[in-house]
């Protein structure tokens, strides 16, 4: 029997993605623990949340005392058993399976059998997380964007051991988060990711093959489509790495050339040119 009440949340790594779900949880009223491999990036993960309130506290959207109580509900931790107690875990770790499934059978032991383990991953697949634990029904993605605490949307990813109790409680959770949650099958990409990286990989393709500059590919889709930014500026929001797996697993479960990662994607993330995070990815970043 699945909980249904959600009180305490676990989120584990406290990356981009992982900081921002974690700063949502507690946003909303969540008691959350946060648990990172290393003091190091546990500090930088925290310092990235506690930034983000002083920038809403700055700009008058929270006051200095709601501030306090916000950091007051969020703890960070590198011990995953800090986490035994939660009702629920979001895994935000990185997009590798064997990392995921490592994670997830550590968990399993760990919770209560009544806890519920969600993955944040944008394009693996859950119901292979789900099937190293004696709780696969109690399993589902949820997937976030970046960044986490603006963008409305939340998908939930089904795979076929997901319990109707445990969709229900996570779609609750998702909309007491103030998320719209959609819900797509356990299927490589999902939706987002399903339509979003053809279309990256397409505008490095043209960049690659010299049909235009970097600069009027992304103001050409900023100000021809009303998108809010270029596809090189999202590239670079979102990770080069993180791009990279998400069109490996979709590219592996569907072998469509669409999904194939471009050399000079490949090129980039082998030499350390990442995107925003580290500093130059297409643009330079100070
Ligand atoms: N916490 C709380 N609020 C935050 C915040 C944070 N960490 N970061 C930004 N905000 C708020 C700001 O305070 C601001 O609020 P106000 O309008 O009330 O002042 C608002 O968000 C907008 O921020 P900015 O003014 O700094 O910047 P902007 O207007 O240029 O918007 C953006 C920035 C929201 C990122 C916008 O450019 C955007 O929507 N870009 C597209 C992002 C996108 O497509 N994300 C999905 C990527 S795909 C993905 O994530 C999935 C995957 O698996 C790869």
């Amino acid at each position: 029997m699945a909980v249904t009440a959600i009180r305490s949340v676990g989120v584990v790594g406290c990356g981009l993605m992982g900081s921002g779900i974690a700063q949502t949880c507690v946003q909303a009223g969540y008691e959350v623990v946060v648990r990172e491999v290393s003091e190091e990036l546990l500090h930088k993960g925290l310092q990235r949340i506690y930034e983000a309130w002083e920038m809403l506290v700055s700009k008058g959207r929270v006051s200095r005392e709601q501030a306090e109580e916000y950091r007051q509900r969020l703890r960070g931790t590198v011990a995953l058993e800090e986490l035994a107690s939660c009702d629920l875990v979001i895994e935000a770790v990185v997009e590798r399976m064997e990392e995921k499934l490592r994670l997830f059978t550590a968990l399993d032991r760990l919770l209560k059998p009544e806890a519920l383990i969600v993955s944040n991953t944008s394009s693996l697949s859950v119901t292979q997380m789900a099937a190293v634990t004696r709780r696969p029904q109690q399993v589902c993605g949820l997937h976030f964007f970046n960044p986490a605490p603006v963008m409305k949307l939340v998908e939930i990813v089904r795979p076929i051991t997901a319990s109707e109790e445990t969709i229900e409680t996570v779609r609750r959770f998702a909309e007491s988060l103030g998320k719209t949650p959609v819900l797509a099958k356990d299927t490589a990409g999902f939706i987002v990711n399903f339509l979003l990286i053809p279309y990256l990989l397409s505008a490095i393709r043209m960049l690659e093959n010299g049909m235009a500059s970097r600069d009027d590919i992304d103001t050409a889709m900023k100000l021809g489509c009303g998108y809010p930014m270029g596809p090189f500026t999202l590239l670079d929001y979102v990770g080069l790495d993180t791009t990279l797996w998400a069109a490996e697993a979709i590219y592996e479960e569907y072998k469509e050339p669409l999904y194939a990662p471009p050399p000079l994607l490949r090129r980039m993330v082998a030499a350390g040119l990442l995107g925003r995070k580290s500093g130059r990815g297409f643009y330079e970043y100070s």
